[in-house]
């Protein structure tokens, strides 16, 4: 998709498809009609006003109305958007792009231009709204079809096109445009990955990929470990969770050096279960098949790390990406096992199917040898998460109360939002064991946050942030598919690293 900001007028304007926002920015305060709203109206002789009088606009947001070919005006078609009468936050906002780009997806058209001068965000200013507006557009367009379906086509849309009355800013919004496209595109690669089924998106093809970005980008590099140097690093925790499968398990690590090479790295490590059938704790039938999507912190990881290039931020950044399958077998370990982490203590396995914990524990030690700023650990660790807090925010677990609010503010601004558990040692108590350091579940209660103490178990020497993401990852049901997060939040998060 490109993007682009010019000044023009919109009654001259050629294009596919003119949409205008019928703002709130003077709706809330007088009668009056905006700007781009009344000079539209004027050429078009009072059409948007009968339309409005008529109800066919309604004042509710995402309410629309397509004219084509409409008289007065030099566009093909004219898309009337309406935002409603209320005052617009950053999810109303985002929720008003989702309906624009559900509207203009589905058109047979290649380009579009379009007015936001009469919507207003409180506490936002147009910057931010046009990030907001091309990442939203440009995580329309995805499309999953790697098998060719005949019956799936891609809109063909590629240019958008963001009308301003005056110049003021242009070359601030291309920008802004421009970056939320980036994160577009992270988004959609995430998707991708978390979509591919668990024949094909196995830890050697996450490999490959992560391979195939570094590539790309110099200022990327990426190195992949066997199990053979995972077994020599001590990682036997790890290890312990592929001893069932045939698909060899990977350590990946991807270095991106935006600034200094000796300025702190952020961290980001991603749990890379390509699928998860919970081993000998072998999980119910129904449904399992979304357990391919357990790898969707890998996947967010090789997203934010596709923003990051693109937007080529000024912050060094590393990723891990602990990648294997959890399978039954002869050769699976048991309940009962217990094994030795790289970080030196030990760990009863009671469940094999708490084996995100497993996995990312032995790259929570290997991350403290970059000597991070902090550690981000970004996994779909438990179904308590998604009782906890459901799809709409994702779990947050924190040593750091800086680190924690930074992340709060960064899903606040992307609207990619998180909400705090907390980390008591009451909590931490849970993982007794009689026979090793530690259990790896903690009982009934508290599943997302014992989950947590675990990890925390082996961040002590670091800031450190988990992000619970079994909710937020996927959507289920009809409409089942990867919703991409947290690149949003974390490419968010990453840009405000690189500007503080
Ligand atoms: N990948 C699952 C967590 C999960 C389950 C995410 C459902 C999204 C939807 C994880 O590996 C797991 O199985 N966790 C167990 C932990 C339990 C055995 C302590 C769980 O949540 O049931
Ligand atoms: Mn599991
Ligand atoms: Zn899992």
């Amino acid at each position: 998709m490109e993007f682009t900001a010019v000044t023009c007028n919109l009654l001259t304007k050629k294009t596919d498809c003119l949409v205008i926002v019928l703002g709130n920015k003077t709706a809330s305060s007088t009668t009056q009609q905006s700007n781009s709203e009344l000079s539209i109206d004027t050429a078009t002789g009072g059409l948007i006003s009968r339309l409005q009088k008529s109800g066919d606009i309604k004042e509710t947001l995402g309410s629309s109305i397509l004219i084509n070919e409409p008289k007065g005006l030099s566009a093909t078609r004219l898309l009337i958007l309406s935002c409603g009468t209320t005052t617009l936050n950053e999810q109303s906002f985002l929720e008003l792009t989702k309906h624009l780009a559900g509207q203009l997806t589905k058109l047979p058209i290649k380009n579009t231009c379009v007015s936001l001068e009469d919507v207003e965000v409180i506490g936002r200013d147009e910057a931010w709204q046009a990030q907001q507006f091309s990442r939203s557009l440009g995580e329309a367009v995805y499309l999953f079809n790697p098998f060719n379906r005949k019956d799936k086509k891609p809109s063909p849309l590629k240019q958008i096109t963001l009308a301003l009355s005056s110049r003021k800013g242009l070359n601030t919004l291309k920008q802004q445009l421009n970056l939320g496209n980036a994160i577009a595109n992270g988004v959609n690669l995430s998707r991708e990955l978390g979509d591919l089924p668990g024949n094909i998106c196995t830890p050697s093809y996450l490999a490959n990929q992560s391979k195939k970005l570094a590539k790309k980008h110099p200022r990327l590099s990426c190195k992949v470990l066997d199990e053979k140097q995972m077994a020599a690093l001590g990682m036997h925790s790890l290890l312990s969770v592929t001893a069932g499968t045939e698909q060899p398990a990977k350590l990946i690590v991807l270095e991106y050096t935006g600034t200094k090479k000796g300025d702190k790295p952020i961290v980001l490590v991603g749990k890379g279960v390509t699928f998860d059938s919970g081993g000998i704790s072998l999980k119910p039938g129904a449904g399992m098949d979304e357990m391919k999507y357990d790898m969707c912190g890998a996947a967010s990881v090789l997203g934010t790390f596709s923003a990051l290039v693109d937007a080529n931020l000024a912050i060094n950044v590393v990723g891990i990406i602990p990648t294997v399958e959890n399978m039954p077998s002869g050769k699976a370990t048991k309940p009962g096992d217990i094994v030795k982490s790289m970080s030196g203590q030990t760990i009863e396995i009671l469940n094999t199917d708490a084996e995100g914990r497993l996995i990312l524990c032995d790259a929570l030690t290997y991350a403290g040898r970059f000597k991070p700023k902090s550690v981000i650990d970004i996994a779909t660790l438990t179904g308590a998460c998604v009782m906890a807090l459901g799809s709409h925010a994702t779990g947050l677990l924190s040593n750091d109360d800086d680190l924690a609010a930074t992340l709060e503010t960064a899903g606040q601004t992307s609207g990619d939002r998180v909400w705090r558990l907390p980390l008591w040692n009451e909590y931490d108590k849970q993982l007794k064991s009689n026979f090793a350091d530690m259990a790896n579940i903690g009982g009934r209660e508290a599943g997302t946050i014992t989950a947590a103490c675990f990890l925390g178990r082996f961040t002590k020497d670091y800031h450190w942030a988990h992000l619970d993401i079994a909710g937020t990852a996927w959507n289920s049901g009809a409409n089942k598919g990867a919703t991409g997060r947290p690149v949003p939040l974390l490419t968010q998060f990453l840009i405000a690293q690189a500007t503080a």
